[in-house]
């Protein structure tokens, strides 16, 4: 039988090209290029990425397409990351997909990149009830959302300085891991002692629900200096049991102050309903703590499958459908935004 609701999702937010294909709210296709241009800068090229977006926009379409077995002509409406994110880079996800949407004769749904994040929890069954309340972790953003309904957001809390995911890419640059830190750190902590060195937990008691990971970002550095962990040059000199139990003393230290503001948000809200979101929600260590911690206090929680977390188009896809299915459009005059707000979707 035809699918009745055929949507193309793109996103290039950052330094993923992603587009993806979803039938009846299925996941047909999910194709992620990343841009491994950036590694040797440390950081992502805001003019470097939108570049290599012009340059992989079509093939990332087309075989998104092919994989899905979708022609152009049966999609029923293209569904785009709008913001927040690199102003260059969206817009060339942004105007394609309005030219497209537009050739074929098709709504065009603009998405708001961090929703998508949030969405990225209903792409496979089972997905969260509302109320529902979201912690979503990426090297931008760091916020807790909560939904009592689809696509209503109430921003809660959110970081005053550096993203979660920003605080492990420059504490993975400080220890000499490269570009992008987090997954390194990750994979480091393993083999450490999450006790073995301690950082700050910054909780904010101004603002039970405001999030600051710079103090702990500062302290890795103090202790690197302090402890004569830099060789004259500058680069780091750790010996690999150290190395180990620095990378699962700092994650603890932001999985703790995570954890804590979700449930303490949890708590005062009545919401048992918990979803994270966002490349940070890859991390082992806050999937094991935060599921321990929801099942004490009786919560259920989700995470994406881990192909969800960091940047795709999969998340755009299931936001389109959603809103497709509630005659959801957005004007071709609609532009790109890197700041865009949450609340504005
Ligand atoms: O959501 P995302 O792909 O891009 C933004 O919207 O920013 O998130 C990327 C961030 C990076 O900071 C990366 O280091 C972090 O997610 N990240 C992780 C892990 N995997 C990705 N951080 C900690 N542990 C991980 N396993
Ligand atoms: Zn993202």
């Amino acid at each position: 039988m035809r699918a009745k609701a055929v949507i193309l999702g793109i996103e290039t937010s950052c330094d993923e090209t992603s587009a993806a294909v979803m039938a009846d709210g299925v996941l047909l296709s999910n194709i992620i290029s990343s841009q491994i241009v950036h590694h040797q800068y440390g950081g992502v090229v805001p003019e470097l990425a939108s570049r290599a977006h012009q340059k992989y926009i079509i093939p990332i379409v087309e075989e998104a397409l092919v994989k899905a077995g979708t022609a152009k002509a049966e999609l029923s409406a293209v569904a785009v990351a709008m913001g927040p994110g690199l102003m260059g880079a969206l817009l060339v996800g942004v105007n394609f997909g309005k030219a497209l949407a537009y050739g074929l004769g098709v709504p065009f749904i603009g998405v708001n990149h961090m929703e998508a994040h949030i969405y990225s929890n209903f792409i496979d069954q089972p997905v969260p009830a509302f109320p529902c309340l979201n912690l979503t972790v990426s090297g931008g953003h760091t916020q807790l959302v909560l939904m009592r309904d689809d696509f209503s957001y109430e921003l809660i809390g959110e970081t005053r300085d550096d993203a979660a995911g920003e605080a492990f890419d420059k504490v993975a640059k400080m220890l000499g891991l490269g570009y992008p830190g987090g997954p390194r750190v990750d994979a480091l902590a393993r083999e450490g002692n999450p006790k073995a060195i301690h950082f700050p937990r910054t909780m904010l008691l101004d603002d039970e629900f405001a999030f600051s990971f710079s103090g702990i970002k500062t302290a890795v550095l103090y202790y690197l200096r302090d402890n004569n962990l830099r060789s004259s040059d500058g680069t780091p000199a750790i010996p690999p049991a150290l190395l180990a139990d620095l990378c699962a003393s700092f994650q603890a230290s932001v999985v703790d102050v995570l954890v804590r503001k979700t449930m303490n948000a949890s708590k005062k809200f009545g919401i048992r309903q918990i979803a994270v979101g966002g490349g940070v929600s890859a991390n082992s260590s806050l999937r094991s703590r935060m599921t321990a911690a929801a099942a004490d206090a009786g919560c259920d929680v989700f995470f994406p499958k881990i192909e969800y977390c960091t940047d795709n188009a999969a998340m755009t896809s299931v936001v389109g459908y959603r809103k497709y299915l509630r005659g959801f459009s957005s004007p071709l005059s609609s532009s790109a935004m890197s700041n865009l707000d949450i609340a504005a979707a």
